[in-house]
């Protein structure tokens, strides 16, 4: 990795109140597929079909299908140094807050205190009659479809395409973009509204906006600083070099 710039370091250093955006980018490293990637899920799959309300409406199975596979390979994998780097980062610095729109819990796997999960959580259950939460496993499957004592079916804890995300957690997440002065942008391709709003806010309210990819995406051209290359490498590097 390229030595990063000595203000971003010295941000760093010092008392900086730092917030992060990841995406599926970071736990590609864990094996976890990413979305519009090489290989993402959106390459072979509609997500038409997959994640949305009309397409549980339509197919519960298939849906559940997918994130029964999914909720395994989360299962089978593990976070890694790109996830503990950040949890790293978060304890030397005295205001940090982590905005992820991962579903797989990585995060707070590998330490992290202070995440917000703006899509959900995959190993959560939420019951589409009576909204009674539950955990992964925790459900009465019958025919590969999950039941709650209420008799309607759970549903996957996450958002889908054309949901509201939780108003309180997306008001927080703005409130940390307006009020930082270090935002980085981990591993999202920066195309899903609202979370790509976060850095070109923290943008304008003139934070200094890192961007850690493997290739340029939209925000590319606003960011002060583009670190070109793997999450789980430059992580624990930039760590390495605050220290
Ligand atoms: P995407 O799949 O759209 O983008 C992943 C980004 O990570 C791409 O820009 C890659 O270049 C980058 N990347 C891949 N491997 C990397 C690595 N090792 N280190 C650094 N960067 C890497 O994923 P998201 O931006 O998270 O929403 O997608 C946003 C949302 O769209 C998801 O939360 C999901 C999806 O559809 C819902 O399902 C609602």
């Amino acid at each position: 990795m390229k030595r990063p710039r000595s203000n971003l370091l010295a941000r760093l250093r010092g008392d900086a109140s730092v917030a992060v955006l990841t995406g599926a980018g970071i736990s590609a490293e864990s094996g976890l597929p990413t979305f519009r990637g090489a290989g993402g899920w959106w390459k072979n799959y509609r997500a038409e079909d997959l994640a949305t309300p009309e397409a549980f409406q339509k197919n519960p199975r298939l849906v559940w299908e997918w994130y029964n596979h999914r909720r395994d390979l989360v299962r089978q994998h593990a976070p890694n140094p790109g996830h503990f780097a950040l949890a790293r980062l978060e304890s030397f610095c005295k205001t940090f807050a982590l905005i992820t729109q991962n579903v797989d819990g990585y995060h707070q796997r590998a330490g992290s205190a202070n995440v917000s999960e703006l899509h959900g959580n995959i190993m959560k259950s939420r019951c589409s009659g009576c909204g009674h939460e539950c955990e992964a496993g925790a459900e009465n499957w019958k025919d590969g479809l999950p039941y709650c004592s209420c008799n309607a079916l759970y549903r996957p804890g996450v958002v889908w395409f054309g949901e509201a995300l939780s108003a309180a957690v997306l008001r927080d997440a703005f409130i940390t973009a307006e009020n930082c002065q270090v935002f980085f942008a981990i591993g999202t391709s920066s195309v899903v509204y609202p979370a790509a709003a976060l850095p070109q806010l923290a943008h304008e309210r003139g934070a200094y906006v890192v961007e850690i990819n493997d290739e340029a995406t939209p925000l590319t051209p606003r960011a002060s600083e583009f670190l070109q290359g793997r999450a789980g490498e430059i992580l624990p590097t930039l760590v390495k070099f605050i220290q």
